[in-house]
């Protein structure tokens, strides 16, 4: 039996269906609905030279776009002729029809089997429309939105020809130093779980095949968001619990979800570089949960062993990578000159080699490439997709649901829209630039709408800019850092005459897009360069201030928060952020955002989270002595804390219950009455915690268990109903198996971490 299938699929391997390829050996394995997937991977594989294997296995940057150091050992030349020698099985950050199309027929026409490439790109949050960076999309607690948003981004990049996204990156961070927080879902397990569920589901649809979809890539395996001391790329050093319950899960949740890729990360993790760490991409990853995708490296990760200390050359860099389990090789170079001697040597098992090539075959397959390379290559659907109606107004949708009203006193927002004199300050309220963030490879400068041109879309009020400062001096590019204006204070006076003459002051201050993102990690966390004097300047003269946040992490804006009556934190919204803006300062868009991290009083208290551990000494023991755990200088608490955000409209809790049905069902039901107290129509997250009170492993004093957006109207009362289930009431111990352990457990419930509502219950 196992003989005459093994006799047919070679049979059916060696028939040459496709005559799209000119080239002599063409694919003999696309024989239509016949066989399935894994047939059809092992017929290829059965053809391939070990060259070829190795080139499935290589990554090579484009031409133009660089996202990281160009390596030395790489050059133009070099890059095609791998390319027409079959040598290289993905490329990355090549976009837009055309450009795909010159590669991909040197592939698959050109190539002794024709295998066709898969195109990867950073589409982060979005490709050419920019919806907001990721940190603020994750505020909206949104996950239709959140998975809308994906899917328009994976329709616009598919348009250009791409067919695979970096993305989600789905590590947990509690260190806004750090500059890729902007990139995640913040700082908690639960919330970044389902949100990268979310931006899998959106990117991947239901149908991968489809030209509209893109496969996801999980990132970046594991612990990048740990980063000592916030400094990108730097060692991380966790321990088994918390790399169990904390940085795992949401990449356990991905690969649930079908994600098709994943990527390693830069650092190290106790010693070993994640690159060449068997544990992570083979005893857990492969193993353990059973991923069946590929894993590609991260820009160079390979080659960067060297420099961590653990391979003595590029020879062995490779070796240990392909031995533990990096599959493809980003930029690196290494695999492509390295792998067939190692394998040649008995340094590296063809076995592994075999595993990887099949990996990334399976992936090609599933998005349909062997069928039609250049599916995703339609010139027509190219320019009737791209910046389209549909993307933008999907970018705005999200734009919205991304803002947190972080304070607003005596009602000063939402602002009226007539018969106001406004006066707009700050460079950031012009640009067109800054809002597109940091991933915006694709899109072009001055494509946002700025804050100045939203408002001034949407009332009739008189609205006069003066730009206070500039927040960045010279020239600001992806790969370069930005250089902030520290003493140029010149342009103060002109806007303190506007701010003067007005009725309300709207503020645009925070971080230039460029800030935040990959290598750009910060000691301080205030507002960058001469912006906090020009806040205390302008508030000298006229105190009705609304402050407009621009910022790619969670800042120390402690002042503001003591002065100025009405914060709204609107983060990098993308290409239509002065509509969204614009729509929430004056009311015609109630905020529902709130914060998926910690906003900190001082940087001297980071990392800090909602979800801390107790410590044995968590309280002042009576009297004014030192022996417990606190600062002598600041309060331990923050300054906004997880899950914080207002509405225009207020919200009442009420009537917290607890069915406890544990012993039958294994679940534990939650109920609480929402009510709408205020007089608008307004949405309200609904926020379950629970405290483990003792375990087997210590558990934090809090963590976000279940949410759900509600919207009411004013005067409805809705019973929000929240299941905790054992997925919810168990946590890894330290050998990491899953339990759930008996005992006291309490719940809170509220519309922040630090909740309105508590009860108890006994497993
Ligand atoms: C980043 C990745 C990114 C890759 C490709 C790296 O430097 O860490 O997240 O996907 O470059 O641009």
């Amino acid at each position: 039996m196992k003989l005459t299938k093994y006799y047919y699929l070679v049979i059916a391997g060696l028939l040459i269906i496709s005559c799209k390829n000119n080239n002599e050996n063409d694919l003999a394995i696309n024989d239509g609905e016949t066989s399935s997937i894994e047939d059809k991977v092992s017929v290829l594989l059965s053809k391939m030279t070990l060259e070829e294997k190795i080139g499935q296995m290589n990554q090579y940057n484009g031409f133009w776009d660089v996202t990281g150091p160009v390596p030395e050992n790489g050059d133009q030349a070099k890059k095609y002729d791998h390319l027409r020698k079959g040598y290289v099985g993905s490329m990355l950050n090549v976009r837009g029809v055309k450009e795909v199309m010159a590669v991909q027929k040197i592939a698959v026409e050109e190539t002794r089997l024709g295998i066709p490439l898969i195109i990867g790109f950073d589409v982060i949050h979005g490709y050419e429309t920019l919806s907001p960076i990721p940190i603020a999309e994750s505020a909206s607690w949104d996950l239709e939105a959140i998975k809308k948003s994906a899917q328009i981004a994976a329709k616009e990049a598919a348009a250009a020809g791409i067919n695979w996204t970096f993305a989600p990156m789905v590590d947990i961070s509690r260190d806004a130093r750090w500059g890729r927080v902007m990139e995640g879902a913040g700082e908690d397990t639960y919330l970044g779980s389902k949100i990268g569920v979310a931006r899998i589901k959106g990117f991947q649809g239901d149908d991968l095949t489809t030209p509209f979809s893109i496969a996801a890539c999980a990132k970046h395996f594991a612990a990048y968001g740990f980063a000592e001391a916030g400094r990108d790329y730097n060692t991380a050093d966790i321990g088994t619990s918390t790399l169990n319950n904390v940085i795992f899960p949401p990449f356990k949740a991905a690969k649930e979800a079908g994600v098709r890729t994943f990527m390693n990360s830069f650092n190290e993790l106790n010693g070993i570089p994640a690159t060449g760490d068997k544990y992570l991409q083979r005893d857990i990853l492969k193993e353990k949960w059973k991923f069946d995708g590929f894993v590609v490296s991260d820009w160079g990760s390979i080659s960067e062993m060297i420099a961590h200390g653990y391979a003595k050359d590029g020879k062995h860099a490779a070796e240990l990578a392909a031995n533990a389990g990096s599959d493809m090789d980003m930029e690196s170079y290494l695999y492509v000159e390295e792998l067939a001697g190692l394998v040649n040597e008995g340094k590296v098992d063809i076995k592994y080699i075999d595993d990887a090539v099949s990996r990334i075959l399976r992936v090609k397959f599933e998005l349909g490439l062997f069928d039609d390379a250049y599916r995703y290559l339609d010139e027509a659907r190219e320019k009737e997709v791209i910046g389209s109606q549909e993307i933008h107004d999907a970018a705005l949708d999200m734009a919205k649901k991304s803002i947190v009203l972080l304070k607003n006193e005596n009602n000063i927002l939402p602002l009226k829209k007539d018969g106001q004199k406004i006066a707009l300050i700050g460079a950031l309220a012009s640009d067109k630039t800054s809002p597109l963030g940091s991933w915006r490879i694709a899109a072009k400068d001055s494509t946002a709408v700025s804050v100045l041109e939203g408002l001034k879309q949407y009332s009739g009020n008189t609205i006069t800019y003066a730009k206070g400062a500039d927040v960045s001096i010279g020239k600001t590019e992806f790969a370069f850092e930005v250089k902030i204006n520290t003493t140029d204070k010149s342009e103060f006076n002109q806007a303190i005459k506007v701010a003067k003459q007005a009725d309300v002051v709207v503020m645009v201050l925070g971080e230039h897009g460029f800030q935040s993102g990959e290598g750009r990690s910060r000691t301080e966390l205030g507002l960058p360069g001469v912006q906090q004097e020009l806040l205390e300047a302008i508030y000298k003269v006229n105190k009705n201030i609304v402050l407009v946040l621009n910022n790619g992490r969670p800042l120390t804006i402690n002042w503001a928060d003591d002065n100025i009556p009405a914060i709204v934190e609107a983060w990098q919204l993308g290409t239509q952020t002065g509509n969204a803006v614009a729509q929430v300062l004056y009311g015609d868009y109630n905020p529902s955002g709130k914060l998926p991290m910690t906003f900190p009083r001082h940087v001297g208290q980071v990392p800090i989270y909602y979800n801390y551990k107790s410590t044995g000494r968590p309280t002042l023991p009576g009297e004014d002595v030192v022996f417990w755990s606190h600062y002598q200088d600041e309060e331990n608490t923050p300054l906004y804390t997880f899950g914080h955000g207002l509405s225009y409209t207020t919200f009442k809790y009420s009537n917290l219950k607890i069915e406890n049905t544990f012993s039958e069902n294994k679940t534990v039901k939650i109920s609480v009455d929402l009510t709408n107290t205020g007089k608008r129509q307004g949405k309200e997250v609904v926020q379950l915690y629970i405290r483990d009170v003792f375990a087997s492993v210590t558990r934090p004093v809090k963590e976000l268990k279940g949410f759900e957006l509600v919207a009411l109207n004013p005067n409805e009362t809705k019973t929000i109903e929240l299941i905790l289930s054992e997925d919810e009431l168990g946590f890894y111990d330290n050998q990491g198996t899953f339990v759930v352990e008996d005992g006291d457990f309490e719940v809170f419930v509220g519309g922040s971490s630090q909740t309105e509502l508590a009860d108890k219950f006994k497993l």
